[in-house]
C-alpha cells in the first residue's frame, strides 16, 4: 500500500476510534444506574473495555500520525495547541481510571454469578465524572483542527 493510502487509513483509524470512544462513553453514562441486574451490569463492563481499546487506538494512530503520516512531527511539537490536545485526552484518560477500577471490582461478583452493589452516592459520582469526560473529549476536535491549520505553531 502508498504512502498516502496509509496515511489515509491511519486517519481514518483515528477519526474512527474517537467515534468508537465517545459513543461507548455516552451510552456508559446511559447505563449507569444504582443496583443494575446481571445483564446492565455486564453491558458497562463490556462498554468501557470498548472505550478503553479504542482510546488505545486513538493514542496509537495519534502518535503515528505525528511521527510518520503528519506535516512532520516538529510541526507539531512545536505549537501548544498540541500539547494542550495531548494533555486534555491524557488528562480525561486519568479520570476514566476510577469508572475502569470499579467496574473490574464489579467484574469480580459477576464472574462468580453475583450481582455487585451500587449505591446511589457512587452513580451520582460516576455520572459526573463521565459528564466531565464527555466535555473533555467534545473539545479535543476542536483543538485538533486548530494546530492541523497551523494556528499556535512557532518554530523557534
Ligand atoms: C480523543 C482524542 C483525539 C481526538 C478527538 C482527535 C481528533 C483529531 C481530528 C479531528 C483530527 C483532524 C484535524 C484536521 O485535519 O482538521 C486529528 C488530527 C491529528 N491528531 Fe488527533 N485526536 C485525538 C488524540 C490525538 C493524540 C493523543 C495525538 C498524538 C499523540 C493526536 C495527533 C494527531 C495528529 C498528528 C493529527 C494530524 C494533524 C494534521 O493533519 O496535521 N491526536 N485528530
Amino acid at each position: 500500500m502508498g504512502q498516502i493510502a496509509t496515511s489515509a487509513l491511519v486517519a481514518y483509524f483515528h477519526d474512527l476510534s474517537f467515534m468508537v470512544c465517545f459513543g461507548s462513553l455516552v451510552m456508559e453514562r446511559q447505563l449507569i444506574r444504582p443496583n443494575p441486574n446481571r445483564q446492565q451490569a455486564t453491558a458497562m463492563v463490556i462498554t468501557d473495555i470498548v472505550y478503553g481499546l479504542a482510546a488505545l487506538l486513538v493514542l496509537g494512530t495519534g502518535v503515528l500520525r505525528v511521527l510518520y503520516f503528519g506535516q512532520g512531527s516538529s510541526f507539531y511539537t512545536h505549537n501548544p495547541i498540541f500539547w494542550l490536545k495531548v494533555g486534555l485526552f491524557l488528562t480525561v484518560g486519568a479520570l476514566s481510571l476510577y469508572p475502569t477500577i470499579t467496574y473490574i471490582l464489579w467484574a469480580i461478583p459477576l464472574r462468580k454469578g453475583e450481582l455487585p452493589q451500587v449505591s446511589e452516592v457512587l452513580c451520582q459520582r460516576l455520572s459526573w465524572i463521565l459528564n466531565v469526560e464527555l466535555v473533555g473529549f467534545a473539545l479535543i476536535p476542536l483543538l485538533a483542527t486548530l494546530m492541523a491549520r497551523g494556528i499556535g505553531f512557532s518554530p523557534t
